[in-house]
């Protein structure tokens, strides 16, 4: 443990860290009473949540010395180089990106209101580049392979506009937190905090999951070995689609707090939208920090780590990370403590960083897959991997699968036999009872909830978000969803896989008919007239279907009647433990 007898103050072996205010690009407050006004009769563009997060970082010097969403020399210069054109080490790009509707509305010269998700203008961009990104060499050169099973590379092609704009930033206002705003630090902040407290030498921790022992361990080393007061720097703007959400992370952090000597440790949130890059996002991390007035930085296994790439294979070697903020730890003014994996050495009843554990000892370890398998099934979680604070808050959150929401998402051609199955699916399950069940049938939310909408590849996908949406909420709230439209994207299905995911299982499951067995029992005589060319954009014969790669069940409704159908997907929840005998 650390001893907080002897805190660490200014008498640590370094030179004495620079906390001196780090510049920001706010006016005054008077200014910006002004200039919001004025602001209010510019082209406006609505930040997306994670848009938000880097404006805040950049208003509020985290990102220092950025003054601006990137242009384009500066963009090319971090892509290729890792540096901004003048050479300043930055290994993120930082972009805002838009539609090219919006695109053609701005002329470089002029000035955009950007406004948070209520209509508040946060700040204006003097828009100075405007220009159409290579996504592909972004994604290769940044995160090191143009592949969609990366978080960040998919953002980028499938969320993010297809056009950056950049420029400098005058900040007005903040954006408004209504959580933990007791917790939340700016640079400057952070920086008069450690001189009040007369802080020298400070780790920080990044994390994104819950802290378990294991975390506690290597925090309580990393502040030993470097001498130094720790800081707990937790994300709480964006992480991995299907992390812990950070209302519960925030909890388990204040409830393991006090394990910590309250004169050497600090907790504070970062709005940062992370990456999910390894290495270069360690980098950004690192510099992020320092910006912060820290001294030192923990780098651990797999930083900032995507998991697996499309092979199966991971996308960054786990210590890739540590090498490359090794190499730039000196130019950024930070210094890393790097650690390897902890483990739990049983004879010893402690924890011991991987390539330290006494020959012949049993190691334990639960990784967050099991951690992850053990809450669903309502399992044991032993003390010596965390602490019973921290389990509490994780049960709550995530109740067993049995007692979670979740989605069932019916996807093929039309006539394919969706809609026969779901309903049948759902008798069956409000047989069952527990859960509410609700079917959002193709033609039904059609009816309903986007009678505006035709067919084209833009309106189908509005269709299908918001059959998502729904879902999703439903899923949060923990009922069950029952989905059946053709969605016949791939790129629209994986959006909605993700935001179901959030909160609960996604079980997609491909009714696999074939067009020819579709077109011949043709219930709805619509295969007719889009053959007569009468129905345009007709799904599998006019407009294309992306065959689902790896749904969690496909059923052929050729060789089996409709309520063995529905039994299989009974059988398949069954087996993910979403649905138990009473
Ligand atoms: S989508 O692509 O997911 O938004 O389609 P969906 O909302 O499921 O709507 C499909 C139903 O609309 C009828 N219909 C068409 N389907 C495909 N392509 C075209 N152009 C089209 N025009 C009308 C059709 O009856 C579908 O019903 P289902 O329930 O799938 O048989």
């Amino acid at each position: 443990m650390l001893d907080s007898s002897k805190a660490v103050t200014d008498e640590g072996p370094r030179p004495m860290h620079n906390l001196a205010p780090i510049p920001e690009l706010y006016v005054s407050a008077d200014s910006a009473q002004k200039l919001k006004v004025e602001a209010g009769n510019l082209v406006s563009h609505d930040l997306t949540p994670r848009q938000i997060c880097d404006l805040e970082l950049l208003m509020n010097g985290g990102f220092s010395p950025l003054k601006g969403f990137l242009g384009q020399a500066d963009y090319d210069s971090v892509v290729e180089t890792m540096r901004l054109a003048d050479g300043t080490l930055w290994p993120m790009p930082i972009t805002l990106d838009v539609s090219e509707s919006f695109a053609e509305k701005v002329q470089v010269g002029q000035d955009i209101a950007l406004r948070d998700q209520e209509g508040v203008i946060l700040a204006i961009l003097s828009v100075t580049d405007k220009w159409v990104p290579n996504k592909a060499v972004e994604a290769e050169k940044v995160f090191g392979a143009d592949d969609l099973a990366h978080p960040a590379v998919n953002y980028l092609h499938n969320k993010a506009g297809k056009v950056y704009l950049g420029g400098p930033i005058t900040g007005l206002t903040q954006p408004v937190h209504y959580d933990f705003k007791a917790r939340r630090d700016t640079p400057n902040e952070l920086r008069a905090f450690f001189r009040k407290m007369g802080w020298r030498r400070i780790v920080a921790f990044q994390t994104r999951n819950p802290l378990h022992r294991a975390h506690q361990e290597l925090t309580f080393r990393a502040a030993r070995e470097a001498q130094a007061n720790l800081l707990i720097h937790p994300v709480v703007g964006m992480t991995k689609p299907g992390d812990v959400d950070h209302f519960t992370r925030v909890r388990c952090y204040e409830a393991v707090l006090d394990k910590y000597p309250s004169s050497t440790t600090h907790l504070s949130l970062l709005n940062l939208a992370m990456r999910m890059g390894g290495p270069r996002e360690a980098l950004w991390h690192a510099i992020i920090r320092r910006n912060h007035g820290l001294t030192h930085f923990i780098v651990g296994r797999d930083h900032a780590g995507p998991g697996k790439n499309s092979q199966g294979k991971d996308f960054y070697d786990p210590y890739a990370a540590q090498e490359l903020v090794r190499q730039h730890q000196a130019e950024v003014g930070i210094e890393m403590v790097d650690f390897k994996q902890m483990v739990y050495v049983q004879e010893k009843a402690q924890y011991f960083p991987v390539d330290e554990v006494p020959e012949g000892s049993t190691v334990l370890d639960i990784s967050g897959t099991e951690l992850r398998r053990r809450l669903r099934e309502g399992l044991e979680i032993p003390d010596w991997f965390s602490f019973p604070e921290v389990v509490k808050q994780l049960r709550k959150t995530s109740p067993e699968r049995s007692k979670q929401g979740f989605t069932v998402f019916f996807t093929g051609f039309s006539g394919s036999g969706k809609s026969t199955i779901a309903n049948a699916l759902m008798v069956k399950l409000m047989e069952m009872g527990g859960r509410p069940v609700t079917l959002l049938d193709g033609d039904v939310v059609r009816k309903h909830l986007s009678s505006e909408l035709g067919f084209s590849k833009e309106h189908r996908d509005i269709n299908i978000k918001r059959i998502g949406y729904v879902a999703s909420e439903i899923t949060k709230n923990g009922g069950i969803a029952i989905c059946a439209p053709i969605a016949p994207y791939a790129a629209t299905r994986r959006e909605v896989r993700e935001m179901i995911e959030a909160f609960g299982a996604f079980i997609e499951v491909h009714v696999a008919t074939s067009i020819e067995e579709c077109e011949r029992r043709d219930r709805k005589g619509l295969y007719k007239l889009a053959r007569e060319g009468k129905i345009k954009e007709f799904t599998g014969i006019s407009d294309p279907y992306d065959v689902p790669a790896a749904p969690e069940l496909r059923v052929d409704t050729e060789g089996l009647d409709v309520d063995t159908c529905a039994h299989q997907v009974i059988l398949k929840l069954e087996a993910m433990g979403l649905i138990k005998g009473q």
